[in-house]
């Protein structure tokens, strides 16, 4: 199944009121976030160039030796900033008894491939944008973590973060219009929110054998994630119908999912898309490219978590108040939920 593509630049180009074919666009927007728990975007402010300049440089990180990146890790504030090692985070289906229950009773061929423990994957959580000076959530929002020796890191982290949430901006202000709501109705809410770009690295010399897990089963815990595209391919998705895919970026587009709070936003209209990353046949093929072309052997995600703010409610807006489901998404500070969520899959309360 091939996820669509949505192009953002009618909507960019457009001035004033929406046209019916904007409307329309709107609703393709929303229609695949609610389906497929993904959507594939074209944003004419995000070039190849950026994202492979943004990669490059973490290639280059993620290359450096365990007792350099060990300079980053900060666990004391939960990782949420500088690096997080491999084996540190817990795949959600690791844990709860409940998903593991869902995926006994999921078809062979669209169950996940089950973690035997932590994420093989590495991290680096860097924030983007300005955080509120007055919150009940310090601890989400600390200094960030620029490693020695990368001159560029600064430009090169922020320049693609704002980038990749200016695209998210306008997929929220799209879906919401998609959704039947005001067209702020998102975006009003992640204003100042803790926003991370969150590359991953996972180390395929290390790893490369068939069917590795670098990250279990499991949903983003934020409003809505945003991806380049990846050199190696390996991330499954779960369409609202239960049926399992292996998601395919086209050059130049990027990979939009659905997390958590847009989950509580719509009171469960729109849920969070469940996702892997696993080594795939596709995955040991793009291996065996990069060896013959001497190319770093490091999958880089470009990975970037756009947040409800710390400080705002989450409960279902407008009409979804009304939904019988409504009941299950009470009204809960985002950063609260957060903190629940993190103390669930290990980033929080590390020593
Ligand atoms: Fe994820």
């Amino acid at each position: 199944m091939e996820l669509p593509v949505v192009d953002l630049f009618p909507y960019l180009s457009a001035s004033g009121d929406l046209t019916s074919d904007l409307v329309a666009l709107c609703s393709e927007v929303s229609r695949s976030l609610t389906e497929t728990g993904a959507l594939l975007i074209k944003d004419p402010r995000c070039s190849v160039q950026d994202n492979d300049r943004f990669i490059d440089m973490m290639e280059k990180y993620f290359e450096s030796p365990q007792e350099f990146k060990s300079r980053q890790e900060r666990p004391q504030l939960h990782y949420q900033v500088g690096v997080t090692p491999e084996r540190v985070e817990v795949p959600r289906s690791l844990v709860d008894e409940e998903m593991q229950e869902k995926v006994k009773v999921m078809p062979k061929e669209h169950q996940p491939h089950t973690p035997v423990g932590p994420d093989l994957k590495w991290r680096y959580f860097w924030r983007i944008g300005s955080r509120p000076s007055n919150t009940r959530f310090q601890e989400l929002n600390s200094e960030p973590v620029i490693p020695e020796g990368f001159s560029e890191w600064k430009e090169t982290m922020d320049s693609w973060g704002y980038k990749m949430i200016s695209a998210i901006e306008v997929v929220a202000e799209m879906a919401a219009v998609g959704f039947g709501l005001p067209k702020d109705a998102f975006t009003s809410l992640m204003k100042q929110g803790p926003h991370l770009l969150a590359p991953t690295g996972s180390d395929l010399k290390k790893y490369g054998q068939e069917d590795t897990v670098f990250a279990g089963y499991h949903y983003d815990l934020n409003f809505l994630t945003i991806h380049g595209r990846s050199r190696f391919p390996g991330l499954n998705i779960w369409l609202r119908s239960g049926q399992k895919v292996e998601v395919k970026v086209p050059i130049g587009c990027l990979l939009i999912q659905t997390g958590k709070q847009i989950e509580w936003l719509t009171a469960g209209h729109c849920v969070a898309g469940m996702h892997e990353v696993v080594a795939t046949k596709r995955t040991l093929e793009a291996i065996k490219r990069a060896q013959e072309e001497k190319r770093s052997l490091w999958r880089v995600s470009s990975t970037l978590f756009a947040h409800i703010a710390s400080d705002a409610v989450l409960k279902p807006l407008g009409h979804f108040a009304e939904s019988p489901l409504a009941s299950q998404y009470p009204p809960t500070y985002a950063g609260e939920y957060v903190e629940q969520e993190l103390a669930v899959i290990n980033l929080k309360g590390k020593k």
